[in-house]
């Protein structure tokens, strides 16, 4: 917002202008004396008035003209630069980092001056845009390397399944991974999908009152066929807690974690599921008996397409969102996720959420 000037710029500027005009008519009453001598005419105290005056002022006006073309140029470039910061930017071009003559100035001296202030905020919109382009960059990157693997791995197989003299037991297991990476092309773009209207404002947030802990008893009976299959000893321990949350999104949540539990823990081992509250938090304990998680990759499990043992994460199917889009489920919900791990000793994923959540609060 532009400052108006203080008291003292505008006595300044006055106390300049007076000074500038009594300096013209002081030169050009010296001059024009001058020449009236030459001339050896004396003329009427009247028009001696006159023509100084009218000649102070043409001297004057000379005067603004000649520092005002030193003033404008620097002016000019400085906008000019300006100009060129935002077309750069506007052509997709994010390496703007304009240096003036502002940099000089002190913290407090840039803070009062528009101009700085006007320089300081395309610099920081530039660093921003970039930013924001480095991330996308490395979304496509992620999306097409998702993509490219299993894609390679179906043609090939497609290839292989043309030969005749194949026997119907090769046939078939070249079938089951065909089959497994569609499945794991369409849980992508499932995923994908999941994330991209969570990013933006079509994601409908309804919160409303409803029972936690049947939540997380139908949800484990929902995913029962995975851990029978791996004999997993499955648990759940839970208080009746009511929750103010948007079921269909957290039930995202809970699926993700304990698909996780279930996806990492090895044959035999057990998976348990543990619901607290206090008076203003519900808290979800979903923990493994499976490999843990490295302490290094903790703080990055979170992270889109992150993805903790890649060549264990190969064989288990998963493209590294599932927790992405948990976290950003339960921030939704003005909760916290978090992981405890040791290696080679499980993992455990802790959910504190609140037991209310208002209307809007997801935005
Ligand atoms: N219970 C767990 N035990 C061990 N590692 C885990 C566990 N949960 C998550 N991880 C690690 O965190 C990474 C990220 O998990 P996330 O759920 O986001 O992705 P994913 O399961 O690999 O794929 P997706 O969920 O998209 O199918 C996993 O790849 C894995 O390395
Ligand atoms: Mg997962």
């Amino acid at each position: 917002m532009r400052r108006e000037p203080g008291f003292l710029v505008i006595t300044g500027n006055v106390l300049l202008v007076l000074t500038a005009l009594a300096l013209s008519w002081t030169a050009v009453f010296y001059a024009t004396e001058a020449i009236y001598v030459r001339l050896g005419w004396e003329p009427h105290a009247l028009v001696v008035f006159l023509v100084n005056a009218a000649l102070g002022f043409i001297v004057f006006g000379i005067g603004v003209m000649f520092v005002g073309r030193f003033l404008r140029p620097k002016q000019h470039r400085f906008f000019m630069e300006l100009l060129e910061a935002l077309r750069r930017i506007s052509r997709g071009d994010f390496q703007v980092n304009l240096q003036t003559e502002f940099g000089r100035l002190n913290e407090k001296q840039r803070q009062r001056h528009p101009y700085a202030q006007l320089v300081e905020s395309i610099n920081d919109m530039a660093a921003n845009l970039q930013a924001m382009e480095e991330l996308r960059q490395e979304f496509i990157s992620n999306v097409s390397h998702e993509i490219g693997s299993p894609l390679t791995s179906i043609s090939g197989f497609a290839r292989a399944l043309k030969n005749d003299r194949l026997d119907r037991e090769v046939r078939h297991r070249y079938l089951s991974i065909i089959e497994t990476e569609c499945i794991r092309l369409s849980k992508l773009s499932d995923n994908l999908l999941r994330l991209a209207n969570l990013d933006s404002d079509r994601q409908p947030f309804r919160p409303s009152p409803y029972r936690l802990d049947k939540q997380l008893m139908s949800l484990i009976l929902a995913c029962e066929p995975q851990w029978e299959e791996k004999e997993i000893n499955m648990s759940l321990e839970a208080e009746e807690v009511e929750v103010t949350a948007d079921e269909g999104l957290m039930s995202q949540v809970w699926v993700n974690l304990i698909h996780n539990a279930v996806k990492f823990t090895p044959q035999g081992g057990s998976v348990s599921v543990v619901l607290t509250a206090d008076d203003r938090h519900a808290v979800v304990r979903i923990a493994d008996t499976g490999p843990g998680i490295p302490e290094q990759d903790q703080p990055r499990i979170f992270e889109r397409f992150y993805k903790a043992d890649k060549s264990r994460n190969r064989s288990a199917g998963g493209s590294g969102l599932g927790l992405s889009i948990a976290l950003k489920i339960v921030e939704m919900h003005r909760g916290t996720i978090s992981v405890s791990s040791k290696p080679e000793e499980g993992a455990e994923f802790t959910v504190s959420l609140p037991l209310t959540a208002e209307e809007g609060m997801a935005n």
